[in-house]
């Protein structure tokens, strides 16, 4: 079992803090491990299910400067897409989203190449501010969307940022507009499976201002594990359960944990308390 990537909750509980940091522009879209493997299913779903994937509007300079910004990272499209900004999204694991400035300064999604959502919709969403995007968000509207707004409109181009959201659900599918199969399927899970069944669901995002249009490019990565690969020493177990139990109760409600409280208490138990095949209670656990 690789390691995950990236453990976000080593940095405690998710907030709305932005918390985003610059990052090396070489490390911006990296290829994907081959554990992760989307790439195949990625270009299927961007082919068999277009219209909920996909969407633009009066964005056509936008896409045309996003895709050639990806494609010096990434190298030459392969196949035939309907549009530059899908020729570069199948390049990539991560999702392309454009946001452009209108005549009021709101930053709006104007067009997106979207197969990993984290429980939303493009046809809910498109053509939204950062405002209404952010509405169901404890604090998003105005608060963290302000501040989005801000970041956005100083963002220098050239600068990359990155940051993380991270939650768990039962199974590995990236392609989730919904989280209700999940939460079902959570509710019908045994405990005794949680360690096994579950995964750690880490939302890699980027931004990063395109200088000729000056529209915003955000790339969204989802990246999933075991929860076990996650909770691989003393040390991540303890980090996990105080950054789960430490969440703002406004948080843990918006982000639906409590279909998940249950199986994440059994996960940590049987990381704390394993049982080896004998049935005795194994006192050693990986460092
Ligand atoms: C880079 C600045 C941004 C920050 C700091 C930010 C922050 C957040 C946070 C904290 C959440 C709650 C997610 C969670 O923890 O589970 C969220 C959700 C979301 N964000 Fe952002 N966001 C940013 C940019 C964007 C952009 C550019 C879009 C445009 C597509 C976007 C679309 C959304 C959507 C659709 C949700 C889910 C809202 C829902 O539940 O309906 N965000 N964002």
């Amino acid at each position: 079992m690789r390691t995950p990537p990236y453990l976000p909750f080593l940095d405690g509980p998710p907030g709305i803090a932005p918390g985003l940091k610059p990052i090396a522009p070489e490390a911006w879209l990296l290829p994907d491990t081959e554990a992760a493997a989307w790439l195949a299913p990625k270009r299927e779903l961007m082919r068999s299910r277009r219209s909920d994937v996909f969407a633009a509007h009066e964005a056509d300079a936008e896409m045309t400067e996003a895709a050639t910004i990806v494609l010096a990272a990434t190298g030459p499209a392969v196949g035939e897409w309907s549009t530059p900004l899908e020729a570069a999204s199948a390049m990539v694991s991560d999702d392309l989203c454009i946001m452009v400035r209108d005549a009021e300064g709101l930053w709006r999604l104007k067009a997106a190449s979207l197969c990993t959502p984290t429980y939303w919709s493009l046809a809910e969403k498109f053509g939204k501010p950062l405002g209404g995007l952010h509405a169901p968000v404890p604090g998003g509207d105005p608060g963290l969307a302000a501040r989005i707004s801000r970041i956005f409109d100083g963002l220098r181009p050239g600068l990359v940022l990155e940051r993380c959201n991270w939650s768990v659900q039962p199974g590995d599918e990236r392609f989730t507009p919904s989280s209700a199969p999940l939460k079902a399927r959570a509710h019908a899970m045994q405990e005794a499976d949680a360690l096994d069944q579950l995964h750690l669901r880490v939302e890699r995002q980027t931004i990063r201002k395109l200088p000729q249009t000056g529209a915003l490019l955000f790339t969204i990565r989802i990246v999933i594990d075991p929860l076990s690969a996650g909770l691989s020493t003393p040390r991540h177990v303890e980090a996990f359960a105080a950054a789960w139990q430490g969440v703002d109760p406004a948080m843990h409600r918006y982000k639906g944990w409590a279909a998940y409280d249950r199986l994440v208490g059994a996960a940590l138990d049987a990381r704390r308390n394993p049982v080896t095949s004998e049935g005795s209670t194994n006192t050693r656990q990986d460092k």
